[in-house]
């Protein structure tokens, strides 16, 4: 199998070479992962059924879902939308370039490897300089999945990227540690009222500041597994951001988590379990088990955003067995971390009182 190869890019102010090598794969109907503001992408020329469809090979994704398709400039999203609104023009000014996905009809002009057969397409314009040079380098819109293994947490850096798809992809561009860490928000305007089918980096209460009327579809902050019936996101109804780990987590009033999660701990070493604590800078002392991180601050939820995937990762890589993580708020960006934590707990859910 052929060898991935690594590409260093400033993340600011990347190399035009670096980016015309990279760009040039893309024409070809190649892979190159690369970094965004929020996770690492894997892109594909949008246009070319054969690059997509390689895509999904590469990360071993179920065709029926669709990846996010990426512009660097609003004109395409005329091209690929059937239309778009008032509405749509004024959540592309106020959120763009940003980590919002914007859900459209899609236009004639859409193949139906991109969108995996659906009458819709999910749109976005990245906040990252190497992002938006690969971009408008590789004239054409890039379709780019997150860059990991299907069902692993998404890559926050050109390493995690490395480890799910080295030999499977032709090239990464690594542009350092992503800013936000958890995908973008992704919304459905193709209905009324506009819906969001996943929570991520442009919280909810900032959608709501600009938009008359909006709302969390039930999946986003659900407790257990919905019927699939009900998911009108194919991404909602596959298994997400599984470490190798069983995941527990622990919900409810500090103290009462603080108790619960310690309890948890000890009880899965006693049965000879290599455990995992997941906490946060408030409570990082009270613990004791095999491995204990921190998140970052309560008080914080960007901070949080910013580490989870890549502590998720690290508890893989040392061979945690069951990792007990204590909930956060689910506002700002709270909703979007507590909603991958419980997709990745299989919604594994304990209520601390
Ligand atoms: O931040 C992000 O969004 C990252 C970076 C690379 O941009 N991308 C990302 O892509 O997370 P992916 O493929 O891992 O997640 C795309 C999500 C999936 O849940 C998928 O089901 C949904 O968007 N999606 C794609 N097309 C859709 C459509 N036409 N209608 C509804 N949901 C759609
Ligand atoms: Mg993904």
């Amino acid at each position: 199998m052929k060898q991935t190869v690594m590409l260093k890019v400033d993340a600011q102010q990347p190399d035009s070479e670096t980016i015309r090598v990279a760009a040039d794969i893309i024409r070809k109907g190649g892979l190159v992962a690369f970094p965004t503001e929020t996770v690492y992408g894997l892109g594909a020329d949008a246009v070319n059924p054969d690059a997509v469809l390689k895509l999904f090979e590469a990360k071993k994704r179920p065709l029926d879902n669709p990846p996010i398709v990426h512009v660097a400039n609003v004109g395409d999203v005329y091209r690929l939308a059937e239309q778009v609104t008032p509405e749509a023009d004024m959540l592309m000014r106020t959120f763009w370039p940003g980590p919002l996905t914007l859900v459209f009809k899609r236009s004639a002009a859409v193949t139906d490897a991109t969108v995996a057969g659906l009458g819709t397409i999910a749109v976005r314009m990245p906040q990252h300089a190497v992002a938006l040079a690969l971009i408008r380098e590789s004239r054409c819109p890039i379709a780019a999945p997150s860059a990991n293994l299907a069902g692993k947490p998404s890559p926050t850096s050109a390493k995690h990227v490395f480890e799910d798809l080295n030999g499977r992809i032709d090239a990464i561009l690594d542009g350092g540690p992503t800013l936000i860490g958890v995908e973008s928000t992704v919304l459905d305007l193709s209905g009324e009222p506009p819906l969001v089918l996943r929570p991520g980096g442009t919280p909810f209460e900032a959608l709501r500041r600009v938009l008359g009327d909006v709302k969390l579809h039930p999946f986003v902050a659900a407790e257990k597994e919905l019927p699939i019936e009900k998911a009108r996101s194919p991404g909602m109804k596959h298994k997400h951001y599984a470490p190798k780990a069983q995941v527990i987590v622990v919900e409810g009033a500090v103290p009462a988590v603080r108790v619960k999660v310690k309890e948890l701990a000890e009880s899965y070493r006693l049965k000879g379990f290599k455990v995992g604590v997941l906490a946060t800078d408030e409570t990082l002392a009270a613990y004791e088990a095999d491995e204990v991180k921190s998140l970052g601050s309560r008080f914080n939820l960007a901070v949080v955003a910013q580490n989870l995937f890549r502590l998720l990762r690290e508890f893989d890589a040392e061979g945690v067995d069951v990792i007990i993580a204590e909930g956060v708020p689910s506002e700002e960006l709270g909703l979007a971390v507590m909603n991958r934590l419980r997709k990745a707990s299989g919604y594994n859910i304990v209520k601390a009182a």
